[in-house]
């Protein structure tokens, strides 16, 4: 299929990029760059050996949109594009809902014109709330937070659509926490500014851009007190994308939900542990007060995909971290301007 990859110059949307074009599939990649750099695209035509066509600009721009349909063959439809920082859209919501909503509907407005019905859905398992451990799909979504609203927001809007047009094929892929790099270490995660989250946090303290970690409390009812992610290897959740958008033309629903993550927990502490294994040192780190609104555990149930997908994780909480190692020591500033 040709697939337009909405935010592919993104961290998840590059790596599912490259899964699509080793599963046979065309590509083009329409991102505005707000939250990536365009060296990402050499990086990945690099790895792929193929032209990856990109079209920069802004999808709450409704003509632009329907231009791009106009003139392109497209399939289908993976939608990565949008904000994503918990404390940002709490100080800046109207941004959030403007972007992260205005992009879908003008992006799903120039689908129902153009006839392409499969699309899939980049969700979160921050719809899930507070009640995040052992998630299943069939759960009620809340949110604590602007990004987590506008996330449940579009899931219920792709599923009225669906509701109203049982042509459409959606997937709702609610991903957990993603971590980890390609491989080859040119490609991974590069946070613009100071990390909100773990892993790349863990990784500029091993590469010395960060003098040390600081743990977000240690009093939590958790194994060792410290909070337990169900962390996913960036690789399998890429893998789990193809899997779902190939599964949009066997299935007879309108619209599906599916939890990509590994089933399993691992702590603050572990996962620090973890990455000083890769490193083959110890890293300095202090705990400090709960971060405000995080919750004690969040991890899937990923049965569902499991069974539906015939797609399962495969990477290991050290390949998490030695892939997440390579990618940071072989760019210390990630990607160059
Ligand atoms: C993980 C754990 C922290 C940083 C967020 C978003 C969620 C999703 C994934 C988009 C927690 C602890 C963290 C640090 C720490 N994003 N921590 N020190 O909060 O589970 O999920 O990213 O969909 O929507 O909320 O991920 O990596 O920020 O935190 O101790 O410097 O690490 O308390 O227990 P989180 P995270």
């Amino acid at each position: 299929m040709r697939v337009l990859v909405s935010g592919g110059a993104g961290y998840i949307g590059s790596h599912t990029v490259l899964a699509l074009i080793e599963a046979g599939h065309d590509i083009l990649v329409v991102d505005d760059f707000s939250n990536a750099k365009p060296t990402v695209v050499g990086r990945l035509e690099a790895l792929s050996g193929r032209h990856i066509p990109v079209h920069a600009f802004d999808l709450t721009d409704a003509d632009k949109t329907s231009h791009l349909f106009d003139t392109e063959t497209i399939d289908a439809v993976i939608h990565f594009a949008g904000y994503k920082a918990v404390g940002e859209s709490v100080a800046k919501p109207l941004s959030y809902y403007e972007n992260n909503l205005g992009s879908t509907f003008s992006l799903v407005r120039a689908m129902q014109r153009h006839g392409v019905h499969k699309l899939v859905f980049s969700s979160s398992a921050t719809v899930y709330g507070t009640d995040q451990a052992a998630a299943t799909e069939d759960r009620p979504t809340f949110a604590t937070n602007p990004y987590g609203w506008t996330k449940v927001m579009q899931e219920q809007i792709l599923r009225d659509v669906a509701a109203a047009d049982p042509d459409s094929r959606f997937a709702l892929l609610r991903y957990f926490n993603p971590v980890g790099a390609h491989p080859s270490g040119t490609i991974g995660e590069d946070p613009s500014d100071v990390p909100n989250n773990l892993m790349p946090y863990i990784a500029q303290v091993a590469v010395g851009r960060r003098e040390k970690l600081q743990v977000f409390g240690d009093d939590y009812d958790t194994v060792d007190g410290t909070g337990v992610r169900d962390y996913i290897h960036v690789e399998d959740l890429a893998a789990g994308h193809v899997a779902a958008l190939e599964a949009l033309e066997r299935t007879e629903e309108p619209v599906s939900t599916w939890n990509l993550g590994t089933g399993r927990g691992t702590s603050v502490l572990e996962l620090l542990h973890a990455f000083e294994r890769a490193v083959g040192r110890e890293l300095p780190y202090e705990v400090v007060a709960r971060r405000a609104g995080d919750v004690a555990a969040s991890y899937a149930d990923p049965s569902k995909a499991n069974a539906e997908l015939g797609w399962r994780t495969v990477k290991t909480v050290d390949e998490m971290c030695a892939d997440t190692w390579r990618w940071q020591s072989q760019n210390p500033d990630g990607y160059p301007d």
